[in-house]
């Protein structure tokens, strides 16, 4: 990227060597529709292109040299649907293309206040033939089903013919293990099949159904075109593309100007007319959006974010290339996330095929603090998301033989475990707890009684249950939960591994209180609840006594807690030996791995930021100080914890270097793999860096204190939190810090040790 751009990304020179990984960073979304920000003429050899709709996937078998029971039998992985870009230009006969000819005066930018991806260039063909280029292309915030595009071209030195080919093309492909290991997945290339394509009236149109996965999409297209020259149109519908084509007679220094329209709608196989009456209404809504028009739903993109900017925006001055980082995250988190309560928010979100576009633990540890205290609206959706999944991790828990309880997924799009690796997959059940912590966290924060009532305590219940299952007491009296993996992925299958067994106790409490605060509260539904889940007293009182009881392992001497029962009986892991060789499991087999003192990421140090009231400064010091040098921060959910943890104990350097580390991953590609899709958790972790680690944040207890610090090369910043239906906006700088109540009702807060009762 050249310049710095506090609102924005800008390219200001076309490098065709980069051009799949700014494909990602140039990426737009609304949480249902994503694209890469490949150019609308694409290049001669076209590199990773791809357009994703949330939530839409095919299955695909797994194959395994063993298989044992309770091993998915198959996974799915988001689908790369229907191309809606497309827009070839044909100048005099060449075809425009930015690797030919010359280009000059070239700009590519998104500004994360208006929406829009603009692209402007002057380019002359090799024959000499001057045009200058403009392109626009949104994804509407506001109709979640349009791509909307927009180019305009003015011959500068020349009068002659000017061909625009707009398309859709059906024939779109999965990356496959072929192309790529570490992205594609096992498919053939065939799930996404085109089995209708026609055009009338102006109307193009693509039905395409999923090999197995009974899931169908269709995709309209329609253009307008503004010149002043003669124009002749024509239709085609070929080989599973379908396009407009425009030949028209180009006069000097008379623009012509091209509006496409395309929707998307996917659709579940539930009755035989569900595409017919699917594509009539998509066909009812295309009419509608053209004649809205291109400056509306540009007006509306632009509305949509001052609200999103309002309650979200973190303004940083001191450092630019920070606050544009910061930003950028932000945005991408928005593009990226599902807010039906049926989708949710993956890995790379809609910008690329890593990690086959599954939803982790990633969602509820690291991403939605970000939505709960910006904008709870879109968190309730994420939670929701995990209600309408309860069935499915029922069903999963069942597979694996547990009687009672439900067991989430470790990765998956539609409720199904897709983890085919169990050791870094299945086998972390903290997923459970992390789901029932991050709910809590939803309903403390927004207040919202009717979800914990109405499902809230369901989930919570049902995740406490699978502990009891999977955990035990001992003689020593101490419930134990053994074979499990912890977050950090280069130790595995270990018994009480101190993260899950707090996260598990937490479960078990929040699920107890819960269900006596039901009892209390709302006798009827607790009955209902009760009969439905076949809960009783005993089963209630085991939860408390399990949570209790739990065994957390202590290292005496060292007065440090090992990660889990067998962590310090490990050798330290050779640092030196393996200089250069990162991420280590690209280089070692994983067991070789799991022998040694060595983690991926944040594991015990996450679990003193999250239950960070039960553990003293000095003892987060120890665990901070002893396990800081053994971690190799290979996953990029590790380093923003470490920020955050040093900040609290005053590190202030190292918070610095850690988030700076983790604010730029995607735009400075520091993983080396941006191409493949962002990376969302880290990008919300930039957020929690700065909340919970220079903010110095903490909900206790129903109330929010803060401990703002300023970092030494800013000058000043400010950030603004939704909590409790109220808005509140920190400003920090060399002067010390100020609390103002935006909106709602007089709240009390603590800055520091000190209570202050915000008024607006
Ligand atoms: C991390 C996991 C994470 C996954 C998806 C892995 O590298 O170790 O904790 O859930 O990436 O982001």
């Amino acid at each position: 990227m050249n310049d710095i751009n506090v609102w924005g990304l800008t390219e200001k020179e076309i490098d065709t060597t980069k051009y799949s990984l700014n494909a990602t960073l140039f990426a737009l979304g609304n949480g249902y529709i994503g694209t890469r920000g490949n150019f609308e003429e694409g290049l001669e050899l076209e590199e990773y292109d791809g357009t994703f709709i949330n939530g839409f996937y095919d299955y695909y078998d797994l194959s395994y040299g063993e298989k044992y029971k309770g091993y998915p039998s198959r996974s799915h992985a988001m689908l790369n649907v229907t191309n809606g870009k497309k827009i070839d230009i044909y100048i005099n006969g060449e075809l425009f293309n930015v690797e030919k000819g010359t280009t000059k005066d070239y700009i590519r930018e998104i500004n994360f206040r208006k929406g829009v991806l603009t692209r402007k260039l002057t380019w002359i063909s090799p024959r000499g033939d001057e045009i200058s280029f403009e392109s626009e292309r949104l994804i509407s915030f506001y109709e979640k089903h349009l791509l909307l595009s927009k180019v305009k071209i003015t011959p500068i030195n020349f009068d002659g013919s000017i061909k625009i080919i707009s398309s859709i093309n059906g024939n779109v492909k999965n990356i496959t293990k072929e192309n790529d290991p570490r992205i594609g997945v096992e498919f053939n290339g065939d799930e996404l099949r085109v089995i209708k394509s026609s055009i009338d009236d102006n109307i193009g149109k693509i039905i395409s159904r999923t090999k197995s996965s009974d899931l169908g999409l269709v995709c309209v297209m329609s253009n307008r075109l503004d010149c002043t020259g003669e124009c002749s149109t024509s239709y085609t519908e070929y080989n599973e593309l379908v396009s407009h084509t425009y030949d028209v007679k180009a006069m000097k220094n008379e623009p012509i100007i091209l509006q496409k329209y395309v929707l998307y709608k996917t659709y579940k196989y539930v009755e035989d007319n569900i595409e017919k009456i699917t594509s009539d209404n998509l066909i009812i809504l295309l009419k509608e959006v053209m004649d809205n028009g291109y400056k509306f739903y540009k007006c509306k993109q632009k509305d949509y974010l001052d609200e999103f900017w309002y309650n979200s925006d973190i303004s940083i001055d001191g450092d630019d290339s920070v606050q544009q980082g910061v930003r950028f995250n932000m945005y991408h988190l928005l593009q990226s996330v599902g807010r039906d309560g049926l989708t949710n928010i993956s890995a790379k979100g809609l910008t690329g095929e890593g990690y086959e576009g599954h939803y982790f633990w990633d969602t509820e540890i690291y991403i939605l603090p970000f939505f709960i205290y910006t904008n709870p609206d879109i968190a309730k959706e994420l939670v929701e998301y995990r209600y309408n999944l309860l069935e499915a991790a029922r069903k999963r828990g069942k597979e694996m033989q547990y009687d009672k309880g439900a067991l989430y997924p470790w990765r998956t799009i539609n409720g199904e475990e897709c983890s085919a690796y169990f050791p870094a997959g299945t086998a972390q059940y903290h997923i459970n707890a992390d789901i029932a912590y991050s709910i809590c966290k939803y309903i403390e924060a927004s207040e919202d009684e009717d979800f914990l009532v109405e499902k809230g305590v369901e989930i919570l219940v049902e995740t406490a249950r699978l502990w009891l299952e999977i955990g035990q007491f001992n003689d020593d009296g101490k419930f134990h939960i053994c074979c499990v993996t912890g977050p950090d992925e280069y130790t595995a299958i270990v018994n009480n591994n101190v993260y899950t067994n707090f996260m598990a106790a937490n479960n078990l409490k929040n699920a107890y209180e819960a269900v006596i605060f039901l009892k209390n509260k709302y006798p009827l539904k607790y009955r209902e609840l009760a009969d439905n889940l076949n809960i009783d007293e005993v089963e209630i009182n085991k939860f408390h006594e399990a949570y209790i009881n739990i065994y957390i392992p202590y290292d005496e001497d060292k007065k440090i807690y090992p990660q889990d029962d067998s962590f310090f009986q490990k050798p330290a892991w050779d640092f030196e030996k393996s200089k250069g060789k990162y991420p280590l499991l690209m280089h070692y087999h994983p067991i070789n791995i799991y022998r040694a003192q060595v983690c991926k990421q944040a594991d015990l140090i996450l679990l003193e930021f999250i239950l960070n009231d039960l553990f003293d400064d000095k003892q987060k010091k120890r665990d901070y100080d002893y396990y800081e040098k053994i971690t190799t921060h290979d996953s990029s959910l590790s380093t923003c914890i470490f920020s955050i943890m040093a900040n609290e104990l005053g590190y202030y350097h190292k918070a610095y270097d850690y988030f700076i580390h983790s604010v730029r991953t995607d735009i400075d590609d520091i993983h080396n793999n941006t191409t493949a899709g962002v990376h969302t958790a880290n990008m919300a972790g930039t957020w929690m860096s700065i909340i919970f680690g220079f903010g110095g944040m903490r909900e206790e207890k129903g109330m929010l204190r803060f401990s703002p610090h300023l970092p030494e090369k800013w000058t000043s910043y400010s950030f603004r939190i939704s909590f409790k239906g109220r808005k509140i906006l920190v400003s920090v700088d060399e002067k010390g810090v100020e609390y103002k109540l935006l909106n709602g009702d007089p709240i009390v807060i603590y800055n520091k040790e000190e209570k202050l009762e915000l008024k607006r």
